[in-house]
């Protein structure tokens, strides 16, 4: 296992599962040079490991993640952002093949906000925020925010969280629009709980469904209908080579729990 300055990184339940905490709580875990090289290269490892078949990503302390480093961000020029586009890393954390829970406890804001859209599923606790602030300090978000929250909550509120940089979104407003997909009750251990034992459910599914399905619905996401509606097909014929696909048929049918081979 690597050590990391600025996340912990672990495998969990039986190795099923990958758990990803962002701990820089005295900063409200905003995301530092170091942290985006950490974070991706944690991920990279879950996704090449066999036995683990989904992540979560989590934060530490009272945030999940107040945005990118800004007392780094502020001494980056245009010529730094073009030449060498550092912030272009974080595009890797939606090329994880796994699928990816975001459990979401405080503050995600900023590059937080868009760190947490780039997962798969997010599960939020009762003191959830999230919000598009950069605005107040004179740029706009810049890993995906623009497109990804009018996809989750529509133009209207995501241009007025984008173009206010206020109205943040709490946790049952994020649930009610679909932002989150679920309100998890309690302490942040239990979110946390919730979300592992998420993630170790999928993890026993057949791993190539599974990337295939995640596959499948980002079609949907990232092109149009048509394009992705192909895909799906396509992807959905492929499942018909697995004998994964003939044996949780045939479970089914003899009343059994599947025992499938590729997880
Ligand atoms: C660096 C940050 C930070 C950030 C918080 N801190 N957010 N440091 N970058 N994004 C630090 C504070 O400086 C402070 O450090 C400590 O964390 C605690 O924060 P406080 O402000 O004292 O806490 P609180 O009063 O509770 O306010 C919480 C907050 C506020 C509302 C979340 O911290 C805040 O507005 N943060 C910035 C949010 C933001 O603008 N995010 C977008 C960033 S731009 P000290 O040392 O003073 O104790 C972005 C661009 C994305 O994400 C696109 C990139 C391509």
């Amino acid at each position: 296992e690597a050590s990391y300055e600025t996340i912990t990184a672990e495998v969990v339940e039986s190795k099923s599962v990958g758990l990803l905490m962002l701990n820089r709580p005295q900063v409200l875990n905003a995301l530092s040079e170091v942290c985006m090289r950490e974070v991706v290269a944690a991920l990279k490892g879950f996704d090449a490991l066999p036995e683990v078949g989904a992540i979560v990503i989590s934060g530490k302390g009272k945030a999940f993640a107040a945005g990118v480093d800004i007392k780094e961000l502020k001494n980056k020029t245009m010529v730094d952002l073009f030449v060498n586009p550092v912030l272009d890393q974080w595009n890797q954390v939606s090329r994880i093949r796994k699928p990816l829970i975001a459990a979401v406890n405080g503050y995600a804001l900023g590059g937080g906000c868009e760190l947490a859209m780039m997962c798969d599923i997010i599960l939020v606790g009762e003191k959830a925020v999230f919000g598009q602030p950069e605005i107040k300090i004179g740029t706009i978000p810049g890993m995906g925010g623009t497109q990804r929250l009018i996809r989750e909550v529509g133009k209207s509120r995501a241009m007025e969280m984008i173009l206010t940089g206020e109205r943040f979104m709490d946790a049952k407003e994020a649930c009610q629009r679909g932002l989150a997909s679920r309100l998890i009750e309690g302490t942040n251990e239990e979110l946390v709980a919730e979300a592992v034992a998420m993630a170790k459910n999928i993890s026993g599914m057949s791993r190539p469904a599974v990337i295939m399905a995640k596959a499948a619905v980002n079609a949907a996401y990232e092109s149009h209908l048509e394009e992705g509606v192909k895909r799906e097909q396509a992807f959905f014929g492929a499942t018909f080579g697995l004998e994964d696909r003939s044996e949780g048929m045939a479970a089914f049918i003899e009343k059994r729990k599947p025992n499938f081979q590729n997880k």
